[in-house]
């Protein structure tokens, strides 16, 4: 469910019809809708109601200010994988003690700067992460609060390249050596070993994979008490998926559904519980709005070449993502939908939306909106082509806001400096 619905044969986000925001803003730009954010906050929130539960939104996902504000007043912290992300959190008000610094490589600075402001919880993927942890931490004369991520050699179903608990991906540390490694860290000075962490994957559209993940973290558990841990904390990651392309039949499990499972899998376990979803979140919580340069025919295609390019939306390029999209101009009912390819201005045969995606006539200047891209959307965006990075709106209710601004040319340049060799 969201906010972005027609209304007097326009597009809106909330009550705010888009082509107001296209006026004021330029295309190609992201908006946000509150209400959707709150809506699905909430909706996550409630379903593990029961739980002693703290959603830690992973900002991977949208790293905007104003998002995460919306969200940390709503109760929610963060997951956070740089000290880019961490000190965004901290921006956006987060209470660190909410902070999760998750990470397969996380630098010597990083680790200080999440010490030095007091995370909650550090998620730890490597004998040699826990050595360097311990080492700071001591330096420091702190205790570092860890769970050890295992990687528990599930199949979660996705796409290849956001499929992260099989035992060949670089992440956590394989769930039968995670025994011997908890015993090092209890030995180790400035490290409370008291969580378990696990996080299988992205867009992930059913309960089986998460449930076989969760049994063998239960499992684990079990073993690590009777070893005489105490352990207290379970981190059962993100990755539920959204609903992204309506022709298809997929459709992933309700937070309702995820919830119930996993009070069946580990509810009864004695934890406090983290959660660090991502998508479910945002995802259809923002659209790009853009606006086509020219149509383009030739013998077999017809082209609706747009503003937008891979720069600004990459996952279509990637990993060969289908985001719907509409015309922002209603099409009347007697419309004819002909198939179009949806492509961008950049030089790469890869800067394409979609490929024989039915649309109505559209014409030179019409907006057209991407949606369900509120997640990895503009944090994935690039200055490819030396374009500049893609602004992002924020609507709630009749208002509208520019929360990240376009960035002028200038700006873009100003990091750059001729070396002294060259006049
Ligand atoms: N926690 C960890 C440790 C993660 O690695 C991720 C995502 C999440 C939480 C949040 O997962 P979510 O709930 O959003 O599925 N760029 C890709 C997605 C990469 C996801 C990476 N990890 C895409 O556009 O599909």
């Amino acid at each position: 469910m969201h906010h972005f619905i027609y209304g007097n044969g326009v597009l809106h986000a909330e009550d705010v019809a888009l082509p107001r925001i296209a006026d004021e803003v330029g295309t190609p730009f992201y908006c946000y809708s509150t209400a959707t954010l709150t809506r699905h906050y909430r909706v996550f929130a409630s379903a593990l109601a029961g739980l002693d539960a703290t959603v830690c939104f992973a900002i991977k996902a949208n790293s905007n200010i104003a998002v995460i504000r919306t969200l940390v007043e709503l109760g929610a912290g963060c997951d956070v994988v740089s000290g880019g992300e961490l000190q965004i959190a901290l921006k956006a008000g987060a209470s660190p003690e909410k902070i999760v610094f998750s990470g397969v490589g996380k630098t010597e600075a990083e680790i200080r700067l999440a010490l030095a402001c007091g995370v909650g919880q550090i998620n730890v993927e490597s004998e040699a992460e826990l050595e360097t942890l311990s080492r700071i931490a001591t330096g420091m004369g702190k205790t570092a609060r860890i769970a050890l991520r295992v990687n528990p050699d599930v199949e979660a179903g996705t796409h290849d390249k956001i499929s992260t608990g099989r035992k060949e991906d670089k992440f956590g540390v394989d769930w039968t050596l995670a025994p011997a490694l908890y015993r090092k860290a209890r030995a180790l000075p400035g490290i409370d070993p008291s969580g378990v962490a696990v996080h299988i994957g992205s867009q992930i559209t059913s309960l089986a994979p998460f449930e076989a993940a969760f049994t063998r973290v239960r499992d684990l558990v079990v073993m690590l008490r009777a070893d005489g841990f105490d352990i207290r904390h379970l981190d059962l990651g993100g990755g539920l998926g959204v609903p992204y392309d309506h022709s298809s039949n997929v459709v992933p499990p309700s937070p309702e559904e995820y919830g119930a499972m996993v009070k069946r899998t580990v509810g009864d376990i004695g934890c406090k519980f983290t959660f660090e979803p991502g998508r479910v979140i945002v995802g259809n919580a923002g659209i790009m709005v853009s606006r086509v340069i020219s149509i383009k025919e030739t013998p077999s295609r017809r082209f609706v070449i747009v503003d937008a390019a891979m720069n600004d939306l990459v996952r279509p390029a990637m990993y060969g993502a289908r985001h719907e999209i509409l015309a922002v101009q209603e099409a009347p009912t007697s419309a004819v939908f002909e198939p179009a390819d949806v492509v961008g201005p950049v030089c790469e045969t890869t800067d394409c939306f979609a490929k024989a995606y039915p649309l109505p006539s559209l014409k030179e200047g019409d907006l057209v909106a991407f949606l369900t891209t509120g997640a990895y959307g503009a944090v994935m965006a690039s200055g490819y082509n030396a374009r500049p990075l893609v602004p992002e709106a924020m609507v709630s209710g009749s208002k509208f806001a520019v929360v990240r601004r376009r960035p002028s040319f200038a700006e873009m340049m100003a990091l750059e400096q001729m070396p002294p060799w060259i006049a």
